[in-house]
């Protein structure tokens, strides 16, 4: 983080002229939160290949994911309950933006709230939002007591769709959905630099770090509320290493910043799952390529891949019927661990290591 966190913000600092800080302003983020930061790596940007296309296509797409790994084709009532595309302009109703899926009656009415737009980020989120229906369908079975018809754990269910997300995103697939051209040359470094920053590494330090380190604050210490938002920008600063637009002590008491986090105020104490998801994803993806299709992890493609659909769909049958631990023993050979992760951005560390000798180079002049 401390490696990605340097070229961001001298990636920032060049881009909008200013002297490199020591912490980096929430405003030089896309992301509200600074949850995730996409858009930081010039040579991706995937937006522009969506250009052409819908927010049904996008959404069809995800099932198709699906659909080619061997699970059945979303239920007809999917399409019609659901409320998949961002409120028209002019209509009277609020909507939460924030995606969900939900199962509604713990059987095959399943629905999905969604503002799909047509780029990269819907994309990998309509992936993501079908990792639960698909959790659903699989392990809605006369064996699994509607009590258990649940993730393996709240991580597992994430860490599905976090998983399918990221399938999502790889070039290979991309290519072979008609996004990227054939011809695309992938630049690899750029691949993965553009990955960690957007959907792995800051997210960990926000989701294992501020969301939840509040939470327990709150929850657990009785924090008084005159004191919510300094704790939240302390751990902002401290654990993510981002100021206020303002400057440091910039939000006051007046605010309640954490409650403009969807999860703060709907889905409480719940947040770490995504940190625990983000390390299951890595590890989803490295045993699904290296054991089941023998490919590096990093740029591999299992679309329509039936042996990987059935690994899927015996891991997401069991619902809650097995102990999560045991279940990624048996599916992993592993234990929760970030190994995976580690190995899979190791080909970025040791370039993000050169970047380093260059720049004390440059500065002392060599
Ligand atoms: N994609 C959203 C998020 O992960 C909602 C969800 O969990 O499905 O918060
Ligand atoms: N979907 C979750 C969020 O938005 C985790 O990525 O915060
Ligand atoms: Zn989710």
């Amino acid at each position: 983080y401390l490696q990605l966190h340097t070229w961001a913000k001298y990636e920032l600092a060049r881009r909008y002229g200013q002297p490199v800080p020591k912490r980096i302003p929430a405003h030089w983020l896309n992301n509200r939160w600074s949850q995730e930061w996409g858009g930081l790596v010039d040579a991706i940007d995937l937006d522009r290949h969506f250009t052409n296309r819908t927010p049904e296509w996008v959404t069809k797409t995800a099932e198709e994911f699906y659909v080619g790994l061997g699970f059945p084709k979303l239920p007809e009532t999917f399409w019609s309950r659901s409320d998949l595309f961002a409120a028209r302009p002019g209509e009277k109703r609020l909507k939460n933006s924030h995606a969900s899926c939900w199962h509604i009656d713990l059987q095959d009415d399943i629905r999905s709230l969604m503002s799909v737009e047509p780029n990269a980020w819907w994309f990998n989120t309509a992936h993501h939002e079908l990792g639960h229906a698909y959790y659903f369908i699989s392990y809605t079975r006369p064996e699994v007591p509607p009590l258990l018809r649940t993730g393996a754990n709240p991580a597992f269910h994430e860490g599905i769709g976090e998983l399918i997300g990221m399938a999502s995103l790889q070039t290979p697939y991309l290519q072979s959905r008609g996004i990227l051209p054939a011809d695309h040359r992938e630049d690899e470094t750029a691949a993965l630099l553009d990955f960690a920053l957007g959907h792995a590494i800051p997210f960990m330090f926000w989701s294992s770090g501020t969301m939840t380190h509040w939470e327990a604050d709150v929850y657990t210490r009785n924090l008084p509320p005159s004191e919510w938002n300094a704790r939240w920008w302390k751990y902002v600063q401290d654990l993510q290493g981002v100021e206020p637009p303002a400057g440091a002590g910039s939000r006051g008491e007046e605010w309640c910043d954490a409650a403009t986090k969807t999860h703060i105020n709907d889905n409480p104490c719940y947040y770490y799952s995504y940190a625990i998801a983000t390390v299951l994803k890595f590890q989803f993806h490295d045993h699904i390529a290296r054991r089941i299709l023998h490919q590096p992890p990093q740029p591999c493609n299992y679309a329509n891949n039936r042996e990987v659909g059935e690994f899927l769909r015996k891991m997401l049958s069991t619902g809650a019927t097995r102990d999560w631990r045991l279940l990624l023993r048996e599916t992993t050979g592993e234990d929760l661990s970030t190994r995976a992760m580690k190995e899979y951005f190791a080909p970025l560390m040791a370039w993000l290591e050169k970047q380093k000798v260059e720049q004390s180079r440059i500065k002392e002049g060599h």
